[in-house]
């Protein structure tokens, strides 16, 4: 099957003999971007999160088939080892890693969830107290879907709630 769709910017095609191959096996395998990982590939830990057509979706619950036209971005399509964006600055910042392998996902993660924020849509946990407005406790709700086996929670918190202020 066929399937064509714009990957960081780019228009990438690919031929995929079978149609049940997910989007994150896709970037990894067939296009090599070994950034987005794979933790527990059932829509568990967050580690597969790429932005779809501005929204994070988990790549490992859906098939690559069902993106044809789409628009992704993947880790390697945020900020630059010379050109870290804010949000990756303030990861390294506040130690928002031990290990490392949940980080593109919580990057990614973070990076669709600020932009919900920036894009006015409703704080639902907040909606009693006026204007949109991100606490602590939204971050950690709002990141609920990414898990860290090391725990740095706190640290991750910290860093974007230091780019959400
Ligand atoms: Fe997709 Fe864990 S690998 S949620």
């Amino acid at each position: 099957m066929d399937v064509s769709f714009t990957v960081n910017g780019a228009p990438r095609a690919l031929q995929l003999d079978d149609a049940r191959v997910t989007l994150l096996d896709a970037l990894r395998q067939h296009l090599d971007l070994t950034g987005t990982k794979k933790g527990c590939d059932h829509g568990q830990c967050g580690a597969c999160t790429v932005i779809v057509n501005g929204r994070r979706i988990n790549s490992c619950l859906t098939l690559a088939v069902m993106h044809d036209g789409d628009e992704i971005t993947t880790i390697e399509g945020i900020g630059t080892p010379g050109d870290l964006t804010p949000l990756q600055q303030a990861f390294i910042k506040h130690d928002g890693f031990q290990c490392g392998y949940c980080t593109p996902g919580q990057i990614m993660s973070a990076t669709a969830m600020l932009d919900e924020i920036r894009d006015g849509m409703p704080s639902q946990l907040s909606e009693d107290l006026g204007p949109p407005r991100l606490t602590r406790d939204e971050v950690r709700e709002r990141m609920s879907g990414n898990l860290c086996r090391c725990s740095c929670y706190p640290n991750i918190v910290d860093a974007i709630c230091e780019v959400a202020e």
